[in-house]
């Protein structure tokens, strides 16, 4: 009979997962039980702290529904979110565009809409500007029939989920690019914004005394046949947070600005924000996406 202390438990956990034959699962669950003990015994765990914890998790789950995802709200929080994107960019057989957060207020089936439409749908004073760009492929090629879905903030820094009823859709659009792969619209300049700090990720953002703001930015999920999705954002510099993010999804590679006096506008006489994206050729690994649209996720649980 072994004798179970604060040393010998974790080999004993680790023994009796060991009949896993899913040898991921196997690989995962063994070295999450190793980091978790291994934290306990840093920290000298006690159980009053063991269970804020299980209190603070159980929370997280209890705020969660079709409209709002917790959980990943703590691992963007945490900077897990950008970790994983990190190692899903470094398994890309070529260089691309670097992957951002797709954040808790993407929704699929966004409207689709032609080149040059606006995506604005409701009376707004933000600052009209042209959002264009190329989407190109690793040799220096524009990729024609692209899929550009877009979705951004409004000028005071809210998305359409936190002001209207959910199923009107405002600020975004799902876009082909053309035969070069060129893609524009119409939109406006968004403005950064606290991510949602009404849940209990809220309340460890001010226990950490945090800001708990996103700086300006604009999401982009970009695909074509044959080629890795882009799961991004582009973010504008100017903006007094680029270079503290909450959730950790600025890296310099997608900082650009807005532009008054741009001769290259497809659309004339607007201010552009301006931004070419790289797609990688697909490789044999699952989806880029860190995040999704909530309301699928419930509903997957709850079938
Ligand atoms: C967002 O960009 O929409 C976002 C990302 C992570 C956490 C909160 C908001
Ligand atoms: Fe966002």
């Amino acid at each position: 009979m072994r004798a179970i202390d604060e040393h010998t438990i974790t080999e004993a956990a680790l023994d009796q997962m060991a009949s896993t034959p899913d040898p991921r699962l196997k690989e995962i669950m063994a070295a999450l039980t190793r980091h978790l003990h291994n934290f306990a015994r840093e920290v000298d765990l006690t159980p009053d702290e063991w269970l804020e914890g299980i209190k603070f998790l159980t929370a997280v789950g209890q705020k969660c529904t079709a409209y709002r995802q917790e959980f990943i709200l703590l691992s963007d929080t945490l900077g897990l979110s950008s970790l994983v994107n990190a190692l899903h960019d470094r398994r890309a057989t070529e260089a691309g565009t670097k992957s951002s957060l797709v954040g808790p207020f993407y929704r699929q089936d966004s409207p689709v809409l032609k080149l040059g439409d606006t995506i604005v749908t409701k009376p707004t004073n933000g600052l009209e500007v042209c959002l264009y760009g190329r989407v190109f492929n690793s040799a220096g090629h524009g990729v024609p029939n692209a899929t550009v879905q877009v979705w951004q903030p409004d000028e005071t820094g809210n998305y359409d989920l936190q002001k209207h009823d959910p199923s009107e859709m405002d600020l975004r659009g799902t876009f082909r690019t053309d035969a070069e792969g060129r893609f524009y619209l119409r939109t406006i300049a968004p403005l950064g914004y606290m991510i949602p700090m009404d849940g209990p990720v809220g309340d460890m953002i001010r226990a950490q005394q945090r800001h708990g703001y996103r700086p300006a930015h604009i999401h982009f999920i970009i695909g074509a046949p044959g080629y890795r999705e882009v799961v991004t954002a582009l973010y504008l510099q100017g903006d007094e947070h680029i270079d503290s993010d909450t959730v950790f999804g600025v890296t310099a590679s997608l900082v650009t600005g807005v532009n008054s006096k741009d001769p290259s506008s497809p659309i004339p006489n607007l201010p552009t924000i301006k931004f070419d994206f790289h797609l990688p050729a697909a490789a044999a690994y699952g989806s880029g996406r860190v995040g999704a649209d909530p309301s699928q996720i419930v509903a997957k649980v709850a079938s």
